[in-house]
């Protein structure tokens, strides 16, 4: 039976790598001999202009029927000031579907070691996961907005802290067993919760270590010594932010896929970045963060590991032939980077 998977393109630079991703994706189809529907629908800031919603009803129940989701990327300034942002699309989708395990890997591939603003000898091998939690804290609090106060309530319940704690230790289980818990557990009540359970949930996993870290120093380690890091797992807004830091040591954003997955509903697979108004319908936004989430949606929803690694593989062997994008000092196009990729393939 063909398994159906739901692309939401979005805006920006959002629509231009998920064109490159899906023509990497068909060809991997027609060599892997691989069943998909694949059917593309309004959402963001295009789910505004063409439904009047970034979250538009038929959108949700396509995500909601989906075997796996691919999403671009959304936002952009045309729609800052709308009644409802294509960013509340974004939060409303990782809600309903229950999503709260972004899974964010970090990786600098041998080809642009010598490219990091940071020095090599910190940055080869470099090779660890940030484990977000992605439907609760301070986005999705009680929200005031007055005229001279305004006001987010950051909550977490033990259980929400819990799932995504053990999420983080079964993923350290198949790396090299250590966890990293970020919190600011010195200031903040939702972070002495957070230590208090991440200690107790340790325990149910003897073969893995447990380390406390306070978010401040850890975005300073993580750049001053990357390589110590195996598993982090963190808050929703802590694991926003430091995993945009993390992108600097690969050199770029636009090489940084992720997978979000719920407890038994469909996962979604996006990028990092957002939809990079600055160059977008410029054709050279780096397309690689997509063409990654859809390496790591084979291999997560489908079990497709060959046809993963086909995809990294390719992605590898492009940049090694210094096909570069222009975030990484290059002067292919996002076409060009594509069709080197594809033409790898065969
Ligand atoms: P951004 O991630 O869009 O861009 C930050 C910088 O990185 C820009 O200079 C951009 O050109 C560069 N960049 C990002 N992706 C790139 C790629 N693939 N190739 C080359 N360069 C790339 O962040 P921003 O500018 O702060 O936000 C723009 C919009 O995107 C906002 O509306 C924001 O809310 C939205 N956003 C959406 C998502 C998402 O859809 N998941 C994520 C983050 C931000
Ligand atoms: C991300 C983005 C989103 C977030 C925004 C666009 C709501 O920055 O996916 O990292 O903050 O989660
Ligand atoms: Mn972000």
């Amino acid at each position: 039976m063909s398994r159906r998977i739901v692309a939401l393109p979005g805006d920006g630079i959002g629509t231009e790598i998920m064109d490159s991703a899906l023509n990497i994706l068909a060809e991997i189809m027609v060599q892997d001999n691989l069943d998909f529907d694949i059917e593309r629908f309004a959402f963001g800031g295009a789910g505004i202009d063409e439904k009047g919603d970034p979250l538009p009803q038929e959108t949700l129940e396509a995500c909601e029927q989906a075997d796996a989701i691919l999403l671009g990327a959304i936002g952009g300034p045309k729609w800052d000031n709308a009644p409802k942002r294509p960013e509340q699309g974004l939060l409303g989708l990782r809600k309903a579907l229950g999503l709260f395990a972004n899974i964010r890997p970090i990786s600098v591939p041998d080809a642009v070691v010598h490219l990091s603003p940071l020095k090599e000898e910190n940055v080869r091998g470099v090779d660890f996961v940030v484990v977000r939690e992605l439907t609760g804290g301070i986005y999705f609090g009680e929200k005031q907005l007055g005229e001279t106060q305004a006001s987010d309530l950051c909550t977490y319940s033990k259980a929400e802290i819990q799932r995504i704690i053990r999420k983080a230790f079964e993923i350290a289980q198949t790396r090299n067993k250590k966890v990293t818990s970020v919190d600011k557990a010195n200031v903040l009540a939702t972070s002495k919760l957070w230590r208090q359970t991440a200690e107790e949930v340790a325990k149910e996993f003897p073969d893995c270590t447990l380390e406390n870290q306070l978010v401040d120093s850890a975005a300073m380690v993580m750049i001053q010594k990357p390589k110590q890091f195996d598993v982090i797992v963190t808050e929703n807004l802590f694991g926003d932010i430091l995993s945009d830091e993390a992108s600097v040591i690969p050199g770029s954003l636009g090489m940084m896929p992720s997978a979000s997955h719920s407890e038994t509903g469909p996962s979604l697979y996006e990028p990092i970045h957002g939809s990079a108004p600055d160059i977008a319908n410029q054709n050279i936004a780096n397309p690689m963060s997509m063409i990654l989430s859809v390496a790591m949606m084979l291999r997560q929803s489908f079990g497709l590991e060959e046809s993963a690694k086909k995809i990294e593989a390719a992605c590898d062997c492009v940049m090694n032939q210094g096909i570069l994008t222009t975030d990484l000092g290059g002067k292919a196009t996002t076409t060009e980077f594509t069709e080197a990729v594809i033409k790898e393939l065969h």
